[in-house]
Parts: C-alpha cells; sequence; structure tokens
C-alpha cells in the first residue's frame, strides 16, 4: 500500500479521493443512494417492522450537539416509529488510527447517559460494544476472504481517514475495519444503516460482502440481507472554527455540557465581516450553521431567524442562538444530570443486557456461518 502518498482531504468527502475516471460512477452512486433513500423512508412509513437498523460510533468521547441533531435525532425518530434499533459501541474500532482507547469505560458511560438523555429507550434500542460480542468478531474471518486486499486498498474513507492521522502507518485493523463493519451490520441481519457519505463505501462493502456469502454458501435461500443506506436527513452542524464538528479538532459543543459553557462556545463561533445577517450556506456558511441550529431549537426556518435579525448583526444572532440552544436543551441536560447522579441508575447496566442480547444473536448467525460453509464436525 501507498498510503503516505494518498491526498490530503476532509475526511467527510471520499468524492474528493476518488480518481478522476471513477467520479462519474461515484456520483451516481450518491445519487442511487439518495433515491433508494427516499423509497426506503416510504417503506418504512407503512411497514416499520421489516427493518432492523443497526448503527452506531466509536467510543472516542461524550457526544456533541452535531451528534444530537444529526445522526440521534434520526435514530430516535426511527426508534418512535417503530423500527428495531442495534446501536454498536464500536470499542475495537477506536483504535485503528491511535494507540491509546482512554478510558473506555467512562466514556462508553458519557455515551449512555447523552443516549438516555436524547430520547433512545432501552427496552427498545439494543446498546452494544464490540469487544463484548465474540461471535460477532469471528464473522471477519470469513468475511475477509470474501473481498481482495486491492478492494480494502480503494475505500476513500479510510484513505481520507487514514491521511487525517499525519503519516501514520496505516494498520491492519484500520484497512480492515470496513469488513469489520460489514460484521457489525449482518451478525443481527441488519437491513438499514442510516449513515453520512463518509460511510457509503462502508455500506457498499457490506452489500458486496453479503452478496458473495450468498452466493458461495446460500445461493438456493439468500442467508444475509443486502442492507439499504438511509441517508442522514438532517444537516451537517458546523464547530467554532467553521469545519465540521469533531472532537480531534476541539470545536464542539458537548451535549451535557453547561449554560456557560453553550454561551462560551457560541461566543467562539467564526461569523464573516458582513454586518446584515442573510441565510447564505453556500457564501456565508458559519453564519447558516448558527442559523441553522437556532431554526432546530425553535422550530422556525433560517431564513425566518435571518430576518429577525437582519441589521443587528452577528452579536444580536449570537445572543439568540445562545438562548435558543439553552432552552432547548434544557430538559435533555436535566434528564441527563438526574440519570448521571450518584443516586441515579445504573446506565452500564443498560449496556450489559444489550451484550447479553447481542451475543445470543451473534451466537446464532455464527452457528449458521459454519454451517452453511461446512465447518460443523459433529461425532459420536
Ligand atoms: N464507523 C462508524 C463511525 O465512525 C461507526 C460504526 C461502527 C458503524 N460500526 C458501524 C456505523 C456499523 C454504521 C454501521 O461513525
Amino acid at each position: 500500500m501507498t498510503l503516505s502518498t494518498a491526498a490530503p482531504v476532509a475526511a467527510t468527502t471520499p468524492a474528493q479521493v476518488t480518481r478522476p475516471h471513477e467520479a462519474g460512477s461515484a456520483v451516481g452512486t450518491l445519487d442511487a443512494a439518495r433515491a433508494r433513500s427516499l423509497a426506503v423512508e416510504a417503506r418504512i412509513a407503512t411497514d416499520p417492522a421489516g427493518f432492523r437498523v443497526l448503527t452506531g460510533e466509536r467510543p472516542t468521547g461524550a457526544l456533541h450537539i452535531g451528534h444530537y441533531f444529526g445522526t440521534v435525532a434520526n435514530r430516535v425518530r426511527l426508534q418512535q416509529a417503530g423500527v428495531e434499533i442495534f446501536l454498536v459501541l464500536a470499542d475495537y474500532q477506536v483504535i485503528t488510527d491511535r494507540d491509546e482507547a482512554g478510558d473506555l469505560p467512562a466514556t462508553v458511560r458519557e455515551i449512555l447517559l447523552d443516549y438516555l438523555a436524547a430520547g433512545i429507550d432501552a427496552d427498545r434500542t439494543t446498546v452494544f460494544t464490540h469487544s463484548a460480542v465474540p461471535a460477532l468478531n469471528q464473522l471477519l474471518l470469513p468475511f475477509l476472504s470474501l473481498v481482495s486486499v486491492a478492494e480494502l486498498d480503494r475505500n476513500p474513507t479510510v484513505k481520507a481517514e487514514t491521511a487525517a492521522t499525519g503519516g501514520r502507518a496505516m494498520s491492519g485493523l484500520m484497512l480492515t475495519y470496513p469488513v469489520h463493519q460489514a460484521a457489525d451490520i449482518l451478525f443481527c441481519h441488519g437491513n438499514l444503516v442510516p449513515v453520512g457519505q463518509d460511510q457509503l463505501p462502508h455500506l457498499e462493502m457490506t452489500r458486496t460482502v453479503a452478496r458473495r456469502f450468498n452466493q458461495r454458501y446460500s445461493a438456493a435461500d439468500p442467508y444475509f440481507p443486502e442492507p439499504d443506506a438511509l441517508l442522514a436527513p438532517s444537516p451537517t452542524i458546523l464547530g467554532t472554527d467553521g469545519t465540521k464538528m469533531s472532537k480531534s479538532r476541539g470545536n464542539t459543543l458537548p451535549l451535557g455540557a453547561s449554560e456557560d459553557e453553550t454561551a462560551r462556545w457560541v461566543k467562539r463561533a467564526r461569523t464573516d465581516a458582513q454586518r446584515a445577517i442573510t441565510y447564505e450556506p453556500e457564501t456565508r456558511p458559519e453564519v447558516a450553521n448558527l442559523l441553522t441550529i437556532a431554526s432546530l431549537c425553535t422550530g422556525s426556518t433560517p431564513e425566518q431567524v435571518a430576518d429577525e435579525v437582519g441589521g443587528a448583526g452577528a452579536g444580536r444572532l449570537k445572543a439568540l442562538v445562545t438562548e435558543a440552544l439553552v432552552e432547548h436543551l434544557r430538559p435533555v441536560r436535566a434528564r441527563r444530570a438526574a440519570l448521571a447522579a450518584d443516586d441515579g441508575p445504573d446506565v452500564l447496566e443498560i449496556l450489559a443486557r444489550g451484550n447479553a442480547r447481542a451475543n445470543e444473536i451473534a451466537d446464532r448467525t455464527l452457528a449458521d456461518v459454519r454451517e452453511l460453509m461446512g465447518m460443523v464436525y459433529r461425532h459420536g
């Protein structure tokens, strides 16, 4: 592999690292994924029980408002619509691009508090960690046999993430984690994966693994579903510096932050030199971002918020955004504080239950896979 020569590109724009002759098909894939997402939304509305969602995140830190207004809101929406959801806290994926995973139990607890405060219901949604589900991880071995090194090498998101490590040699786990993600999704026969654009190549990999497994081992009666992507309907929230909100950039507002911290975060947020506030996402992304946040909190459109502020300028806009965030997040933060209190519930117990359920399902899937592959050795 020649990773040191990979172009340093933003992790969120895989299309940029696509070689020119592939660009057309990458765009085509995105259009196709958008069209499929719309069709899937219509099916969810009529048959929520026909779907099982698998999604999740790397436990690298507490969740921030970008997660809250984006992925988490979408999961809560699907959960309320009656779709069954599995959330993986991908602890093995934390060490794809770093040596130190940090204090994982503490981080996992923070994320569980964020989930519950935001409306994830542990009776309807299964939360689990990679490391607690051995049979899931074992699926990686047969799955790896179904893809070529050249295919692994081509993954634009893996390239971008490796480039973002600033010259670090790519680990084998980094190269293969998209296949591990296929195991995350397929162990529970997940057929729907809410994703941002950067995860589309991984979902394509999952569909490839499922298709090839079925062709090779269960052609008469396909064993794995080929999951659909559900492209995120909500906008990306930017950090104080105008780039995508990300813990490693130090530009985030954690969901559980205090009111003071919220005010300080808004104060730090970049705006521009133009006094009159207008909603122009292309030319004024930082101002548009603040308008979007206010809009998500108040239910007004970003244009309405812009009209309200008008010539009063960025100072007025920031006061309005702070107020909107504090008001909107007050009940979420109150719930979070109650859950986090010393006399609150043991949130890690929720994870123990989720891990038990995930193990039951993974054990069954692995037993089926061994059977289909002719790897059951009966005696006596
Ligand atoms: N890679 C995802 C992220 O960084 C987290 C993840 C792990 C995931 N396994 C998954 C997402 C399976 C969707 C499906 O956000």
